[in-house]
């Protein structure tokens, strides 16, 4: 909701207003925090009224480089005669319609906005914020444009999509940093004084700094984060006047945005919330990634368990071994046959092919007839492609050496034997849409696992170097939105080398994201943990695999591989063909279990327990009326014995009483009765409960599944 009283107004969420006054040089930040009660409009004392002269610097909704504050700037603008400085005026403060942003994905389900509008008259241009409140998931967005009224062009050079100024400096930086196999490892660092940044420059969001941000200090944390899959770039700082400015938008490196005369430019949507810890931001967080990003008939539909071939065959597989696989995946309750990379081309290794997405008929012996042949088993049949890239060894290539991202006269650096094709040229996106669409007709395919498996290197081709990674992007995100839209019904799995490209715009087109190639369970808990201190479980790709694991060397139960990959969507990556028939029967039993409780495991508030740097942790997910909830506690270090285990519960309610059960086989066994104010406050004793008993095995972690049933 948005209310107004003069050039003050007031967003408000279910648990946080957001208190803002539309003042003359730029808009005053007066309040973020808990829900203010009446009385609003007496803000004076937040902030005088800042007209831009004297020492007062308040808190601001963004800066422009040019006058005398030497911190950060949200915006630098570059006329043509070089000189940078802007100076904006107020134009117009308005609750409005929200300006939908050409070209990029955003939020969805609220329609109003309020509109501030700056312009700065020498250099003609206008700048526009709009901040949206969603009430139900307690976060706010803000999108901000640039329009170039005037007839010189203007370059920009830094555009965030979002400032946020605090009175405080004693705030924590939190991020989630990583590398292949072990992405999103949450990382807390003092600002103390200094300067924080999170940036890439991949071209991607990157497996090494993913763009959710954390601010916090005691009893209060800032979540930000950036509907966008390019480079980014978050940075605090704070100052000796004590204040601490949070920015976060497209990265600046590499960045200069020709803006000509009657053009606009429009910034990454981003999204903040606010709330007493990182846990309840994180909630709300993940609730607004349900509730207004994930969209379209996927949205609240139970995902199906899947069996991927990959690590079960690599590149070497007939069509006999794949129908094995799927025969075994339809035994043991799977849902859906994924066959991943090498059916393409003459791709028998990663060297070849990428751009060739005719069969490779010598091992698929079909590909039509192949996907005929996993449906009749009852299985719908899903395919994974790399479109973004190409081979030097392939068709395409030959045919289009220069839709190729490379530099004239520099032999191009080659990750994984492959080149990104340049995606900012039309006839490169029209080629990935005709190419993915030729496939997914001739298959039939029910889903698409789309992977990226290189980081941009030799960034040069058809447009101007300061806007290619940016126009790269929007290449991108029109080629999802064409191919969403011409197959509504196929469920598209993000994927790059893992979960490199994790973030909310892929999130826009694809429910779902492979979120790691780390599959050992131990690994998995602190990487499926820091995906979710933003995403829900829902879009957290999840799967179990072979032991010992073929990342780690690392052997786990597989009850633990369950207990842990069923904290997302779940499925099977291992040549189920394979293995004794007593570990398949106990994959049909798990399958069977998790299709029960699938609704609130993948929908259900997510509540993520214990800590992954300490001795346990886990999760908890609870359905809306809190009636049902499973919970999976993972013991990290053992202890002899594990004598006098105790771990707790999240997000019961305190005064219902529970039927307390754990998974036995494919279904649950009564362990006793408690209220939800003692598994949440209290310590539950766990000794002898888990499933993998011998304290002395080779087992890397020890777990058990919980049910608690409302009675
Ligand atoms: C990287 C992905 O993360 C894997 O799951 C697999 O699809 C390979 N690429 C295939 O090349």
């Amino acid at each position: 909701m948005i209310e107004q009283q003069g050039n003050l107004f007031l967003l408000s969420t279910a648990h946080a207003s957001l208190l803002l006054r539309a003042d003359a040089r730029a808009p005053g930040l007066l309040y973020l925090g808990k829900k203010l009660a009446g009385g609003w409009e007496n803000a004076s004392l937040l902030a005088p009224e800042y007209d831009g002269s004297g020492n007062e610097k308040p808190c601001s909704l963004f800066s422009a480089w040019g006058g005398t504050d030497f911190r950060e700037p949200s915006l630098l603008l570059r006329a043509e005669d070089g000189s940078a400085s802007a100076d904006f005026s107020l134009r117009s403060a308005e609750i409005a319609p929200r300006t939908p942003l050409e070209g990029l994905p955003s939020s969805y389900g609220e329609e109003t906005c309020l509109r501030l509008t700056y312009e700065e008259k020498r250099l003609g241009v206008l700048l526009a914020l709009e901040f949206t409140a969603y009430e139900d998931s307690d976060a706010f967005t803000s999108s901000c444009s640039l329009k170039n009224e005037g007839k010189s062009t203007v370059a920009i050079e830094r555009f965030a999509s979002l400032q946020l100024e605090f009175w405080g400096k004693d705030y924590s930086f939190t991020t989630f940093d990583g590398d292949w196999g072990c992405e999103r490892q949450k990382h807390t660092r003092p600002i103390n004084g200094g300067k924080c940044e999170n940036a890439s420059f991949t071209g991607a969001s990157s497996p090494f700094r993913a763009p959710f941000t954390l601010l916090a200090r005691a009893g209060e944390a800032v979540g930000v984060n950036l509907v966008y899959s390019g480079n980014h770039r978050t940075v605090a700082e704070s100052d000796d006047m004590g204040r601490t400015r949070l920015i976060t938008g497209i990265n600046p490196f590499s960045f200069s945005w020709k803006l000509k005369g009657g053009e606009t430019f429009f910034a990454p949507e981003a999204v903040f919330a606010c709330g007493h810890s990182e846990r309840e931001v994180g909630l709300y967080m993940r609730a607004f990634v349900q509730e207004h990003i994930i969209r379209g008939v996927w949205k609240k539909k139970p995902r199906p368990v899947l069996v991927n071939n990959w690590e079960g065959t690599y590149f070497s597989f007939t069509r006999e071994r794949i129908l094995n696989i799927a025969k075994a995946a339809k035994e043991a309750g799977a849902e859906l046959f994924v066959l991943d990379d090498g059916w393409f081309g003459s791709r028998d290794d990663d060297t070849t092919s990428l751009g060739d997405w005719t069969d490779h008929e010598q091992k698929t012996g079909g590909i039509a007839s192949l996907a005929e042949e996993v449906r009749s088993l009852g299985l719908d049949f899903g395919i994974w492609m790399e479109p973004e890239m190409v081979s030097e060894r392939s068709e395409l290539y030959k045919a289009h050496p220069e839709w190729a991202m490379k530099i004239p006269g520099r032999d191009p650096v080659r990750m994984r034997h492959q080149l990104v094709l340049d995606l900012t040229l039309p006839a490169v996106q029209d080629y990935l849409v005709e190419s993915v669409s030729s496939v997914l007709t001739l298959t039939k395919a029910a889903y698409l696992k789309w992977d990226n498996n290189r980081h941009m290197t030799d960034v040069f081709g058809a447009a101007p170097a300061g806007e290619y990674y940016h126009r790269y992007i929007l290449g991108l995100y029109s080629v999802m939105a064409r191919l969403s839209a011409a197959f509504p019904d196929v469920l598209f799995e993000g994927c790059a080398s893992g979960g490199a490209r994790f973030d909310l715009g892929i999130l826009c087109y694809m429910p779902q994201i492979w979120t790691s190639d780390n599959t050992d369970a131990r690994e998995r808990i602190a990487i499926q943990s820091g995906t979710a201190a933003c995403y829900p479980q829902s879009t957290m790709g999840s799967h179990v695999s072979a032991s010992p694991n073929h990342q780690t060397g690392n052997a786990s139960a597989l009850s633990a591989r369950f207990a842990v990959a069923a904290g997302g969507v779940l499925g099977y990556e291992c040549d189920l063909s394979a293995l004794p028939d007593e570990e398949l029967t106990a994959i049909g039993d798990q399958i069977a279990f998790y299709k029960k409780y699938r609704e609130v495991m993948q929908f259900g508030a997510y509540y993520p327990l214990g800590d992954v740097q300490g001795e346990w942790a886990g999760y908890c997910t609870v359905s809306p009326d809190k009636s049902l909830a499973v919970a999976v506690v993972a013991v990290l270090k053992k202890r002899t014995g594990m004598m006098n285990f105790r771990a707790s519960f999240k997000g019961l309610e305190e005064d219902a009483l529970y039927r307390v059960s754990v998974r036995e086989g494919a279904g649950t066994r009564e362990v006793g009765k408690a209220t939800g104010g003692m598994l949440v406050n209290g310590s539950v004793r766990l000794d002898g409960i888990f499933e993998e008993q011998d304290a002395r095995s080779a087992n890397s972690v020890f777990t058990r599944m919980f049910v608690f049933e409302k009675m």
